[in-house]
């Protein structure tokens, strides 16, 4: 059977982003045109993803308005004549079967995922985390790619990884410890570390909100601990895979498909700015306003 399957967590309180986010889930943050999580279910259509679960919270039911279908709003546009309108709405209707579950208790990342285990059961499955976006307009088929990777090398776990420029960056990502020396963009993990220190860190090599799993991540997160930050973590539950002898396989994202972190201001504004900037109809414009407010003279890098 086609591994069609998602879970994405989106029950996070995003306390980084307050307070945008006090009465909206960081997910629905616009990034450009559409909500952040537009994108990422996108891009896993576009990677051949069909179920999606998501894993929500408290005040998080704006999303599962956002992908059902708005009659109402519908009929509205068609019988105004404003097609253009209509046509942005087109994605209500995608081929994408939509399953809601609640994460009642604010526990973490890895006890999110294992929320979906009843609805998962026994089969390989991706986990993409709705606040981050792959590739500019989520044009990344990186998931695809692990998924085959995960095929083709019989891996329990893959995960897609970012290269960072600024190694103080390791304290907010789960951290990538490879199997001997990289050579290429697909390398063997020997295990990873939750938001390590700048000194612990074994590389600079970022959990970049990708992965795909087989069923035993489940067996371990029933058994993990609250770690880093009093929560039961992922990355704990994918270190015990491996460590029990699973295979690991990491990928680079290439340096054309970023990953665009909305969990935190700084990154969020950076995205804002990048997407707004290519929009077809916008972007020029802003372009200029951005280089009179910057004093940057036209043509100019
Ligand atoms: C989570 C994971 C971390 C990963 C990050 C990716 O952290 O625990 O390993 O690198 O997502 O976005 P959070 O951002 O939820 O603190």
């Amino acid at each position: 059977m086609a591994l069609d399957l998602a879970v994405v967590p989106v029950a996070g309180l995003g306390t980084r982003l307050l307070p945008a986010t006090k009465s909206q889930p960081k997910e629905m943050l616009p990034v450009g045109r559409r909500p952040v999580v537009q994108y990422v279910v996108e891009e896993l259509r576009e990677s051949g993803i069909k179920r999606i679960l998501f894993v929500t919270g408290y005040g998080k039911s704006s999303i599962e308005d956002f992908f059902d279908v708005n009659q109402q709003l519908v009929s509205h546009l068609r019988h105004s004549g404003k097609e253009e309108q209509l046509a942005e709405l087109a994605f209500e209707r995608n081929q994408v079967q939509y399953a809601y579950t609640r994460q009642r208790e604010q526990l973490g990342l890895g006890h999110a995922v294992l929320i979906g285990e009843p609805f998962v059961g026994n089969q390989p499955f991706v986990v993409a985390l709705g606040d981050s976006i792959i590739g500019m307009h989520a044009k990344s088929r990186i998931v695809e790619r692990m998924i085959e990777e995960y095929e083709r090398s019989n891996a329990d776990v893959v995960v897609c990884f970012e290269e960072l420029e600024n190694k103080n960056e390791v304290v907010n990502y789960g951290i990538a410890q490879p199997k001997g020396q990289i050579t290429g963009d697909v390398f063997e993990l020997e295990s990873l570390v939750e938001k390590p220190s700048v000194d612990e860190a074994p590389s600079n090599l970022a959990v970049a909100a990708r992965y795909v799993f087989s069923p035993a991540i489940f067996s371990e997160l029933e058994k993990t601990e609250r770690g880093k930050g009093g929560e039961i973590q992922l990355t704990d539950a994918m270190c015990q895979v491996l460590k029990k002898g699973g295979k690991g396989i990491g990928i680079r994202l290439p340096k054309e498909e970023p990953r665009f972190d909305i969990g935190n201001f700084e990154s969020y504004f950076q995205a804002f700015v990048d997407f707004a900037l290519s929009d077809p109809q916008f972007g020029e414009g802003l372009e200029i306003y951005l280089r009179k407010k910057l004093s940057i003279e036209p043509g100019a890098e």
